[in-house]
């Protein structure tokens, strides 16, 4: 081992932060659009004719879901690895001109691809399957993208000086692993300009239209199979290999238990990936099948909460840190969050339950109280500290990230008790009836009445978007300001790193 620190190259890293800032400010502003025309449709409408095909809400949501999963949460992933894995695995990037190559590639092809996917979807271009509305060229130019990562990825573990592989990484390579196979299975499908020719209206027959190669039930398994592991494999995954680095380097407090670790991290892999059937209780798929959703979905509690508790712990002794420290008090909030929304989904996987939450604003509240408080948050935290690290400089303003975090837990709080409450009306009025069986409300009743929590919502969104733009400007004072003087700035670190 050397004795003089090592320099690592951060270029990549640096390019990721600045589109997860940017993605991030697209995707919620998106947001923040939609749920205020939820709450006044007239919206959809205000900028005319000639425009309005393309801002209205089935215009704009797919937008919304992609560009903060695929644009903001990835390019986190992306940030945080090219920071955390030379690290801990004490080895810099530049130390290769390969790894570099690829990381330039991985980064401008990454970024053609999520232009793509804006153009294409402005233009209402679709598969329409949730979270995998790209056309088939684009489906290829991200496998491209993602074997260039893993190129990446695993040519750094290859040269690496330190042998045992931290936590973490463990969680990297599983994220790797984990979209490959669920990006290329959801993902097949046949082209149908080799079936039809001429194209027709609907862009049946033109070179970039396809149909997926499952039908039916099926195609709604592998769909479902794969939109719940995207939330494995994109907003849990990936997000506890950021914890794991982060918050021990930042408290100086050494992880709880490693054993712990371990245990989760097999306990996820293995308990998600039976789950995703709770997406399709009551359907058509086999009853057995939506049992056993149920069922692993229920057993899931124990490896997320056995991460989380892990990171709570790992405070033990040091909680005034959180009262200091707003950076410590995102990923304590984060870890808390992430807890909550893992007791809430098998709460809702459970039949009884679903039958009320599904189709509602409930599962919406759910989706939130995660993607905000717990993904959200954690990324904003890994930033913050990789920040004064990759620019040499200070943070710009510590109290402007004290007030962010309270506008943006206020911003959170807002958004799920409201759809909470939306949710759990919208599911008892649909349901309800009266002694001739008769329902007792008409659609347009549940409507009106969830006007208000539709507005408390968009309030609640619109703080959490202000939170963000704070965090924008934070780091971009910070990347502008004047730099500090040490090389780096060096804490206690897992692994030493
Ligand atoms: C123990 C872990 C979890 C379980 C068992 C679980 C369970 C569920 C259930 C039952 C649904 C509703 C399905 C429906 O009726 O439509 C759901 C939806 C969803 N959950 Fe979770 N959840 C968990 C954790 C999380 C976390 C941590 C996040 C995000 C950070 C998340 C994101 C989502 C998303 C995005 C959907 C909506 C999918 C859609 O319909 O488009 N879940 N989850
Ligand atoms: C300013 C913050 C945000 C606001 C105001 C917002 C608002 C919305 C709205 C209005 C919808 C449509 C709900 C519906 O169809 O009824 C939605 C859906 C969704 N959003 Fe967000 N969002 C925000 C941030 C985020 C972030 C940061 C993520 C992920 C990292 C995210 C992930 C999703 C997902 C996965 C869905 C689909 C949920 C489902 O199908 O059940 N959102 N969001």
């Amino acid at each position: 081992m050397e004795n003089r620190p090592l320099e690592y190259d951060y270029t990549i890293a640096k390019m990721f932060m600045l589109t997860t800032i940017a993605f991030g400010i697209v995707g919620m502003l998106i947001g923040v659009i939609l749920a205020f025309q939820l709450a006044f449709p007239g919206l959809n409408l205000i900028l005319g004719d000639g425009l309005a095909e393309y801002t209205n809400f089935s215009r704009l949501r797919p937008l919304h879901t992609d560009a903060v999963i695929f644009g903001f949460t990835l390019s986190g992933v992306f940030a945080t690895w090219y920071y955390v894995g030379q690290r801990v695995l004490k080895v810099s990037m530049a130390e290769s001109k390969l790894l570099m190559i690829l990381g330039k590639l991985h980064f401008w092809l990454y970024l053609a691809v999520v232009v793509a996917v804006i153009v294409s979807l402005f233009a209402g271009v679709t598969t329409s399957k949730e979270y995998a509305e790209f056309e088939w060229p684009i489906d290829v130019a991200v496998v491209v993208v993602w074997v260039i990562f893993g190129m990446s990825m695993f040519g750094l573990i290859g040269i690496r000086r330190e042998k045992s592989l931290y936590i973490s990484v463990w969680y990297y390579i599983a994220t790797f692993l984990g979209i490959a196979m669920l990006y290329l299975f959801n993902n097949m499908e046949i082209p149908t300009f080799l079936a039809t020719s001429p194209a027709g209206e609907s862009g049946i027959g033109s070179w970039y239209h396809s149909v997926s190669m499952y039908a039916g039930t099926n195609d709604a398994l592998v769909q479902w199979w794969y939109g719940h592991n995207a939330v494995a494999f994109g907003f849990t995954v990936p997000i506890v290999a950021m914890i794991y680095y982060f918050l021990p380097k930042e408290s100086g407090q050494a992880i709880y238990s490693y054993k712990l670790s371990l245990l989760s991290f097999w306990g996820l892999m293995f308990v998600y990936l039976w789950a995703g059937g709770h997406h399709l209780l009551y359907s058509t798929v086999p009853d057995w099948m939506q049992t056993m959703g149920s069922i692993f979905s229920v057993i899931l509690i124990l490896p997320s909460w056995g991460s989380a508790i892990n990171m709570l712990l790992t405070m033990k002794g040091e909680w005034q840190q959180v009262a200091a420290s707003p950076l410590i008090k995102f990923m304590v909030l984060g870890s808390t969050f992430y807890m909550f929304s893992t007791l809430e989904g098998p709460i809702q996987a459970i039949k009884s339950v679903n039958a009320i939450a599904h189709f509602t604003d409930w599962i919406v509240g759910h989706v939130h109280d995660g993607v905000l408080g717990w993904v959200g948050f954690m990324i904003m935290a890994a930033l913050y500290h990789m920040a004064p690290r990759v620019f040499k400089r200070e943070i710009y303003s510590k109290s402007l990230m004290a007030a962010q975090f309270w506008i943006q837990t206020l911003g959170v709080v807002l958004y799920f008790t409201s759809m909470w409450i939306a949710g759990i009306t919208q599911g008892m009025m649909w349901r309800a009836h009266d002694e001739f069986g008769n329902l007792a409300y008409s659609f347009i009743d549940t409507v009106t009445v969830l006007h208000p929590y539709y507005a408390i919502r968009g309030v609640g969104g619109l703080l959490y978007l202000v939170g963000f733009l704070m965090f924008a400007y934070n780091i971009y004072k910070t990347m502008s300001s004047r730099p500090v003087e040490e090389r780096e700035l060096q804490n206690a670190s897992p692994m030493g790193a």
